[in-house]
């Protein structure tokens, strides 16, 4: 894989067959070859006023194949200098008169359906960039992670032109009406999970409702983020509307959930690094701060449930994404009757999991991000182990290179074991036992967390008592996972603050006015 400094040409063959980046000479624009190879050019730089810059420090990171372990190429590591570039440069494509601020609300909307157009063209190189980058399986990428940043952005185009205000009786002569206005400067602070889902989750609310841009990818996953800034440029949003700025967090980051000139931010990550992202908005200057944190999710299966259809959902539930998501399932409650059934053809599922190659169309779990996610997950396993969980399969690390795990399962585990009680984000399934709906109820809500949950039941009494005493901003009766850019996602308690997607979404970005006028007629 061949990567010098800081521009490269994408060569892609087509999807699922090989991948390779090259040093490449000229940047932001893309060509189908005669072959009918797709070859695209991009910076692996800070994108700023729709412009490749290098850091201020003239630092650069390393991003990682985290399958072979292989460094895929260096990119430029922002700090703060370059954050308050960035936020310069939104600032002014914010200014009243400006391009951007001048467009309609109509054409704001075309922009991002004609961004949704040019991921859907680029979706192979894009999934290919994630796949590389994460680990995730290729098809994974392209089918759920594309699908969903395709539709988010369709989705809020279609808004763009509908954010209205209301007209309001009052009991004076006056006429009085609302304007829901852009809040201005947004940040963003993704993870590297689903590093352009996240990313598109915040954007594209962002950009529907008027406001400009500073996004921060994660240090192990910038490369999608950056691609993504080409596909900005060449759709025409004007410069300064959308800047990129990859780095750390400790730098990147907290420059900008601390910078004052930024009005909102936005942060999907852990909940540890949530507080320190709502302090520093706290000491800076009161931004508004949406989150979108861990996450200890129960899934109750009822003895009355459909076992196929909850083992499958349990399964893909906690396994998905290489277990790295924060709406993992991973406290699986199963009521008393069935609970060795439900065990038994979990850890079948579990056995016949394939884990390897990402660019395998086979399979279903890649390696895990990084040094310090595998590390963790293993330390936890361990945990497990010597709480006196039953370790039903898995349990270990797979001989092979590269970051993985093998599918595990853990039976008899208890309320309070680390494995019951700790976000895992790894291929880890704990299966606890329940006798009563009362009882579950209480133990499902005992957590800080509250992001999702689960139930499988055939009786509808049960499944909306459930839905309603659960403590979660999502519930899912008889599904997982089923999220949809059209309903709001967020967390009850520690599991962050405000919603994205849905209509929900366009309260986060932007600020409502009151106008009143006092008319002469004191009996309009
Ligand atoms: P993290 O919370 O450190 O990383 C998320 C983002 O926050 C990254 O872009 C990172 O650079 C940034 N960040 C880190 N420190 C910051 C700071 N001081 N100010 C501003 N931004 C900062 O998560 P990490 O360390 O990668 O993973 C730790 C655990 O967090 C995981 O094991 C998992 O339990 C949880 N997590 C949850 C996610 C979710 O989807 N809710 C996503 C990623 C991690
Ligand atoms: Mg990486």
């Amino acid at each position: 894989m061949a990567l010098r400094r800081s521009r490269f040409v994408f060569q892609m063959k087509p999807p699922g067959k090989s991948a390779e980046l090259q040093n490449g000479q000229r940047r932001g624009v893309g060509r189908a070859s005669a072959s009918g190879e797709l070859e695209r050019h991009t910076g692996l730089e800070i994108f700023i006023n729709n412009d490749w810059h290098e850091s201020k420090s003239g630092k650069k990171f390393a991003t990682y194949n985290p399958s072979t372990l292989e460094k895929i190429c260096e990119v430029e590591e922002g700090d703060k200098p370059d954050v308050d570039k960035a936020v310069e440069a939104a600032q002014a494509a914010f200014q009243r008169g400006s391009p951007w601020r001048r467009l309609d609300a109509l054409s704001r909307g075309r922009l991002l359906h004609q961004l949704a157009d040019l991921m859907e063209r680029d979706r192979a190189v894009l999934a290919t960039l994630e796949t590389m980058d994460t680990g995730k399986p290729f098809l994974h990428a392209f089918f759920i992670d594309l699908e969903g940043c395709i539709k988010t952005f369709r989705y809020f185009a279609g808004w763009a032109d509908k954010i209205q205000g209301r007209t309001i009786p009052t009991d004076d002569s006056v006429v009085c009406f609302t304007r829901h206005e852009p809040v201005g400067v947004c940040g963003a602070i993704t993870p590297w999970n689903f590093p352009l889902l996240m990313l598109v989750w915040k954007l594209a609310p962002a950009l529907c409702c008027g406001n400009t841009v500073v996004l921060k990818p994660a240090e192990q996953t910038p490369l999608t983020a950056l691609y993504l800034g080409s596909l900005i440029k060449e759709v025409g949003f004007p410069p300064g509307v959308v800047n990129i700025v990859p780095g750390f967090g400790p730098t990147v980051g907290a420059a900008i959930s601390s910078h004052p000139q930024i009005n909102k931010v936005a942060f999907t990550g852990s909940t540890e690094v949530g507080k320190l992202v709502k302090e520093a908005a706290s000491r800076s200057n009161l931004k508004r701060v949406t989150l979108e944190l861990g996450g200890k999710n129960p899934c109750i299966v009822c003895a009355d449930a459909d076992l196929d259809l909850a083992v499958e959902c349990a399964h893909r539930g906690v396994f998905f994404n290489q277990g790295q998501c924060c709406t993992a399932a991973s406290r699986v409650f199963v009521e008393e009757q069935v609970y060795s059934e439900f065990v038994k053809r979990s850890v079948e599922h579990a056995r016949q999991r394939p884990v390897g190659d990402p660019f395998d169309v086979k399979t279903e779990q890649g390696p895990q991000i990084d040094q310090k996610q595998f590390d963790k997950i293993l330390e936890l396993i361990e945990s497990g182990k010597k709480e006196g969980a039953k370790l039903e399969c898995g349990g270990s690390a797979l001989e092979a290179r590269g970051l993985f795990i093998k599918p595990t399962v853990f039976s008899e585990v208890t309320d309070n074991m680390r494995i019951a009680k700790e976000e895992i984000f790894g291929p880890v399934q704990p299966i606890l036992k329940f006798k009563s709906i009362e009882e579950v109820i209480k133990r499902a809500n005992s957590t800080d967390y509250g992001l999702t949950a689960a139930v499988f039941t055939k009786n509808l009494d049960k499944a909306l008592t459930l839905a309603s005493a659960l403590e979660s901003g999502t519930v899912w009766i008889n599904c997982y996972n089923a999220l949809y850019a059209q309903a709001p996602f967020g967390g009850f308690k520690m599991s962050g603050n405000g919603r994205e997607l849905g209509e929900y979404a366009l309260a986060e970005y932007t600020e409502v006015k009151t106008v009143t006028i006092k008319l002469e007629d004191k009996n309009p």
